[in-house]
């Protein structure tokens, strides 16, 4: 049976959410599921806007016919090539004879890659700034390389105002019946996710999300219909706002995050002497992770999320330990800059993590790291404790309380 909501009278959501994948491009826990939307326009020509993941096509081909209701489907707009959202290309072709798919010379070249379709005048190739009238709405064709792979485009309906962002201002999530982000509450249950989606997935192209940015803030935009999460009909300034901060690399929060490794509770000491002080010290907003029980994409999202990262680590085979040596790798692709760093090292023996730690930040843009670099023979001892003291105050010094 179908399944569909309205997001206007003639713009209708025919996703899906799937609740049983663990892992996003087999990567990414996702314990909240997430949502692959798709849009369906109606007018005196109807349009998709991309379609779904393989996992949800039985659904998603009900809300289609449903929605259509015997009238033929004319377009498929493929703003995005990901398999998450162009699953159902092949089947909507023979399901509907007539279907024009719509894309930019890069899409194109992209569907070729992957499926085997004879596309012969099935296909219409539109640029920067091509129009494509339906009746009473009209859409308007904006490339956004990078956001998230190089063919992304995204779409905007100049009569309703919306704008169909692909990837951009998506989230992790199953949508629970709720289809707007103002019939939940964002803040409190979808941020964290949809930072988590945004920074391990789009994180490392904060220069083309800034450019994205630039050329959408000439548009009047009433609604955003993202291709996972959420729409956005209210607030818009509230989304914006947190993709120009993650896109700019601007931590979110005055706040410190301690991410440690300990193989045998030393190094957690130390971590958590430090937190203690900071608190102390009147810093209220301080998250403490394991790297080595915390999914590495949690970490980065909270890596873009505070100002001041502290980072503790053993020393393992001559070299950092291997789950932050991961974490660290990880930020460093992505890209994360501007941050003021703390670097705690632990070694029984030719201690050498934090010195690797450092080397590792040099190579990232604007990390600042604060001295001193600390330094653990085995367990903190009245030395190594001096020298926490020493760290806390510098962090003290440089965190707006
Ligand atoms: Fe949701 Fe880049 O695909």
């Amino acid at each position: 049976m179908y399944c569909t909501r309205n997001v206007s009278d003639s713009v209708v959501w025919v996703g899906a959410s799937d609740r049983r994948l663990a892992l996003f491009e087999n990567l990414f826990p996702i314990p909240r599921g997430v949502s692959y939307n798709s849009y369906l326009i109606l007018d005196e020509k109807t349009a998709l806007l991309d379609t779904t993941d393989a996992s949800v096509t039985r659904q998603y081909l009900e809300n289609v016919s449903h929605s259509l209701n015997g009238k033929p489907l004319d377009y498929l707009i493929i703003n995005h090539m990901e398999p998450d959202h162009c699953a159902n290309i092949a089947e909507l072709l023979l399901r509907y004879p007539h279907l024009t798919l719509v894309g930019n010379a890069k899409t194109f070249a992209f569907v070729s890659q992957f499926y085997d379709l004879d596309l012969t005048g099935r296909t219409l190739t539109v640029k920067e700034g091509d129009t494509l009238c339906l009746g009473s709405h009209t859409l308007h064709f904006f490339l956004a390389p990078m956001v998230h792979w190089p063919e992304v485009m995204v779409t905007y309906e100049e009569t309703e105002q919306i704008l169909f962002s692909a990837d951009a201002f998506g989230s992790f999530g199953a949508l629970n019946g709720h289809l707007f982000a103002d019939e939940v509450n964002f803040d409190r249950d979808w941020l964290d996710d949809a930072r988590r989606y945004y920074c391990n997935i789009v994180g490392k192209y904060g220069i083309q999300v800034q450019a994205a940015l630039k050329k959408l803030s000439a548009l009047s935009i009433r609604t955003i219909c993202p291709l996972h999460g959420p729409v956005w009909r209210e607030n818009l300034k509230y989304l914006l706002s947190k993709y120009d901060l993650w896109s700019r690399y601007v931590p979110e929060d005055n706040a410190v995050a301690i991410f440690y490794a300990s193989m045998y509770g030393d190094t957690e000491n130390a971590a958590n002497i430090l937190a203690a002080g900071l608190a102390e010290g009147g810093i209220k907003n301080i998250a403490l992770y394991d790297v080595s029980v915390t999914d590495v994409s949690v970490l980065i999202a909270e890596a873009f999320r505070c100002s001041h990262l502290v980072f503790a680590a053993p020393t393992y085979n001559n070299g950092v330990y291997p789950a932050m040596y991961n974490f660290l790798h990880d930020m460093g692709a992505l890209s994360l800059q501007n941050r003021t760093i703390g670097l705690i090292g632990n070694g029984t023996w030719g201690p050498v993590s934090a010195k690797q730690m450092q080397q590792l930040f040099s190579e990232m843009k604007q990390m600042n790291v604060l001295e001193p670099v600390v330094t653990i023979k085995s367990s903190v001892k009245e030395d190594s404790l001096a020298a926490l003291c020493a760290l806390k105050d510098r962090i003290l010094a440089s965190c707006t309380r």
